[in-house]
């Protein structure tokens, strides 16, 4: 399938009830963190997506905000940040988006935003989110092991990094 094409670009007011609809889809919310398996206000989602942030980027597809990408907890004297992306519109899974996105963002960071490393995790059951990141190069540094309540079972958090040369 030819791969669809996204737009990043600096979240506006308009995204933040969008988003805040985003996560109130069980099927986006399941393989991220635990304090989204639960009702938060859209004060919470509205100080997320318009409040201060190191690198934080709507993404947009056929002129309609589909989700939240960027680089968090940047430690300066490290050179280090991590990877989160989302993608609240099902309809757009599957189609590269999130493959294009997670390689853009890395791009941006090493190039641009001078990072020697970044790091990411997901969920172990999120088989969308290993492929993206094994395709972009991240090495699995290891297992925090039945570290996450979800669907009635513990399941392993994978943590991952990048470093620029790699
Ligand atoms: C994870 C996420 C970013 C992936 O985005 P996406 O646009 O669907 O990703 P892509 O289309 O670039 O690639 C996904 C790949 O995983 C595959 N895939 C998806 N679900 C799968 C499954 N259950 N088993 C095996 N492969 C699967 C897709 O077929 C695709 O592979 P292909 O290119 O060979 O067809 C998106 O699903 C998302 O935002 N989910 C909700 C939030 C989330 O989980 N974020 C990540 C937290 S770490």
């Amino acid at each position: 399938m030819a791969e669809t094409l996204f737009n990043l670009r600096l979240p506006l007011p308009s995204d933040a009830p969008l988003y805040n609809n985003l996560l109130c889809d069980p099927e986006i919310t399941v393989w991220l963190e635990d304090r989204l398996q639960y009702p938060i206000s859209y004060t919470e989602v509205e100080t997320f997506v318009l409040g201060k942030a190191w690198l934080r980027w709507a993404i947009e597809c056929d002129g309609n905000f589909i989700g939240m990408t960027g680089l968090e907890d940047y430690s300066p004297q490290r050179g280090v940040a991590r990877f989160f992306i989302v993608i609240g519109d099902r309809t757009y899974w599957g189609r590269g988006i999130g493959q294009g996105v997670i390689d853009s963002v890395v791009r941006h960071g090493f190039e641009n935003l001078g990072l020697r490393k970044i790091i990411s995790n997901y969920l172990e059951p999120n088989k969308a989110s290993q492929i993206i990141h094994d395709r972009a190069d991240f090495v699995v540094d290891g297992h925090l092991r039945k570290d996450c309540w979800r669907c009635g079972t513990w399941v392993d958090q994978i943590l991952l990094s990048r470093f620029r040369d790699e």
